[in-house]
C-alpha cells in the first residue's frame, strides 16, 4: 500500500498551532504534526480523530510524511524559538519547499530569515496570524507575505481556513519580504491604541460618571450594535459581566491593575519613530501600560498629591452617548495613524502593500475587526495613494460630525482629572493634521538660531541662515 503523504506540515502542536491544524483538518487538509514534546502529538491526534492528521515528535519522520514540494507551517512560541528550528529543519528540506511562519515573529528578524533560507533555494514566508485561539480554530484573519508565486500554493488551503466576511476570506497576499509581519505588527499598535482608548471610556464612565458594572455593559453592547460595532467593544461588554469565581460580585474589579505586553505595540512605535511616521496614540497607549506597572511610582505620587475625586455635574444621559463618539473619533483616528504607518513602511521597506487589501482581511477574524474597517477599505479602494484616511470625504464627514464630542470629552476628562492619554493624544493628531499651519516655524528658527540648522521660506526656494540675535 502506497504510503499517505500530508498536504501540509505544522511545526508547533501548542494551543495555536492545533488549533489551525484542526481547522485545516475540518477542511478536508491533510496535515502532519510536529512538536518536540512527545506529549503534544496524541493531545492534536485525540482531538482530531477521525480527521486525516498525523503527529510526531521526530524531525525526520516528520519530513518524510510530507508531500513534496513541502509546506511547512511554524507556530512556536515565543517566536525567537524560529531561530532554534531554522537550523535543524533547513537541511531536511528541498529546494523549492515552503517554510511559512505563523507566529508574531519581528519583521527585521523574517528579512533575515527570508535570506537564509533563500540561500538554500527553500522559500520563506512571514505570515501574521490574528485572532487568538477561538481564531486559529474557527477562523483567523492572516497576513502572509514573501514571495508572490509561493503564494498560490497555499491560497486555497489558507482561504478555506480563514475568517469570511461577506463570503469574502480574511487572508490575502499582502506584499513581499517580511511585508505580511509588518502588517500584524501595525495591527497590534492598533489594537493597543484602541484598547487603550475604551480603557479611558470604562475610566470616564466608571469613575467619572459612577456607572455600574451592569450598566457599564450594556452601554458597551449599545454601542457595539451602533457605528462603534467590532470585536473590541463586544468583549468589553462581556468581560464586564463576569461574576468573580473566587470571591463575591464581578471579577473585574479583583483584577490588577497593571497591563502587561509581549512588544508588538512597542515594536510598532519603535518603527513608527525610525520611519518618521506620527502614531501617538499608538505611543501612549504602550507609554500608559509602562506607567500602569510602576506600582511603587504610582503609589507614592498618589500618597504625596492625592488621585482625582471626580464629580460630573451635567447631563449623564446626553454625555453618555457623546463618550461614545468621541470613542469613535478617536478610533478611526487610531486606524488612520496605523495605515499611514503602512503607507510609509510599503515604501520604506519595498512592501507593495495594498491598504485596501489590508483593511478587507483586518474586517473579520482579527482583534481589531471592526464595522468602520469596510468604510476604510472603500477609502483606499477609491484612492490607494491617499495621503491619509483623514482627507477621504467619507471619513472625514463621520470625524466632522464628532470632533466636537472628542474635544467635549477630552475637556471633561481633564477638568474631572482623569488620565485620558489615548483621547487626548488623538484629538491633537486630528488638529495637528487638519490646522493648515503649524508652529514649526518657530521651532526652526529656535534651530536656526543655536546650531546655523538652517531653515526654509514661505515665500523663497532654497534654505537660509540668519544671525536671529541681531535685530
Ligand atoms: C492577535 C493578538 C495576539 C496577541 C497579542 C497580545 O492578533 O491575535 O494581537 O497576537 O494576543 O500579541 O499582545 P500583548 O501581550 O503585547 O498585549
Amino acid at each position: 500500500m502506497e504510503k499517505q503523504l500530508y498536504e501540509i506540515g505544522m511545526i508547533g502542536l501548542g494551543t495555536m498551532g492545533r488549533n489551525i491544524v484542526l481547522n485545516m483538518a475540518d477542511h478536508g487538509v491533510s496535515v502532519a504534526g510536529y512538536d518536540k514534546d512527545p506529549g503534544k502529538g496524541p493531545i492534536l491526534l485525540s482531538e482530531g480523530a477521525g480527521k486525516q492528521l498525523a503527529a510526531t515528535d521526530n524531525l525526520k519522520a516528520f519530513i518524510a510524511m510530507l508531500r513534496p514540494p513541502r509546506v511547512v507551517m511554524l507556530l512556536v512560541a515565543p517566536a525567537k524559538v524560529v531561530d532554534l528550528v531554522l537550523p535543524d529543519l533547513l537541511p531536511v528540506l528541498d529546494k523549492g519547499d515552503l517554510v511559512i511562519d505563523a507566529g508574531n515573529s519581528f519583521f527585521k528578524d523574517t528579512d533575515a530569515r527570508g535570506k537564509l533560507c533563500q540561500e538554500k533555494g527553500v522559500h520563506f514566508f512571514g505570515m501574521g496570524v490574528s485572532g487568538g485561539e477561538a481564531g486559529a480554530r474557527h477562523g483567523p484573519s492572516m497576513m502572509p507575505g514573501g514571495p508572490r508565486e509561493s503564494y498560490e500554493r497555499v491560497r486555497p488551503v489558507l482561504e478555506s481556513i480563514a475568517a469570511k466576511v461577506g463570503g469574502e476570506p480574511c487572508v490575502a497576499y499582502v506584499g513581499a519580504g517580511s511585508a505580511g509581519h509588518y502588517v500584524k505588527m501595525v495591527h497590534n499598535g492598533i489594537e493597543y491604541g484602541l484598547m487603550q482608548l475604551i480603557s479611558e471610556s470604562y475610566d470616564l464612565l466608571k469613575r467619572g460618571l459612577g456607572l455600574s458594572n451592569d450598566e457599564l455593559s450594556a452601554t458597551y453592547k449599545r454601542w457595539d450594535a451602533g457605528a462603534l460595532n467590532s470585536f473590541l467593544i463586544e468583549i468589553t461588554a462581556t468581560v464586564l459581566l463576569k461574576n468573580d469565581d473566587k470571591g463575591t460580585g464581578r471579577l473585574i474589579d479583583k483584577v490588577k491593575d497593571a497591563a502587561r505586553q509581549k512588544g508588538t505595540g512597542k515594536w510598532t512605535s519603535q518603527d513608527a519613530l525610525d520611519l518618521q511616521v506620527p502614531a501617538p496614540t499608538l505611543d501612549l497607549a504602550v507609554c500608559q501600560r509602562d506607567l500602569s506597572g510602576q506600582l511603587e511610582a504610582r503609589a507614592a505620587v498618589h500618597a504625596a498629591l492625592g488621585g482625582p475625586s471626580p464629580s460630573f455635574g451635567g447631563d449623564r444621559k446626553a454625555f453618555v452617548d457623546q463618550v461614545g463618539h468621541a470613542l469613535f473619533a478617536a478610533m478611526v483616528l487610531t486606524y488612520a495613524q496605523g495605515l499611514d504607518l503602512l503607507r510609509h513602511a510599503s515604501t520604506a521597506y519595498n512592501y507593495g502593500l495594498d491598504l485596501a487589501e489590508v483593511a478587507k482581511i483586518w474586517r473579520g477574524g482579527c482583534i481589531i475587526r471592526a464595522a468602520l474597517l469596510e468604510d476604510i477599505r472603500k477609502a483606499y479602494a477609491a484612492r490607494a495613494d491617499l495621503p491619509s484616511l483623514l482627507a477621504d470625504a467619507n471619513i472625514a464627514g463621520k470625524l466632522k460630525a464628532r470632533a466636537g464630542d472628542l474635544r467635549a470629552v477630552v475637556r471633561t476628562m481633564a477638568e474631572l482629572g482623569l488620565p485620558a492619554p489615548g483621547l487626548m493624544a488623538s484629538l491633537s493628531y486630528l488638529d495637528g493634521l487638519r490646522s493648515g499651519w503649524l508652529p514649526t516655524n518657530l521651532i526652526q528658527a529656535q534651530r536656526d538660531f543655536f546650531g546655523a540648522h538652517t531653515y526654509e521660506r514661505t515665500d523663497q526656494p532654497g534654505t537660509f541662515h540668519s544671525h536671529w540675535g541681531e535685530a
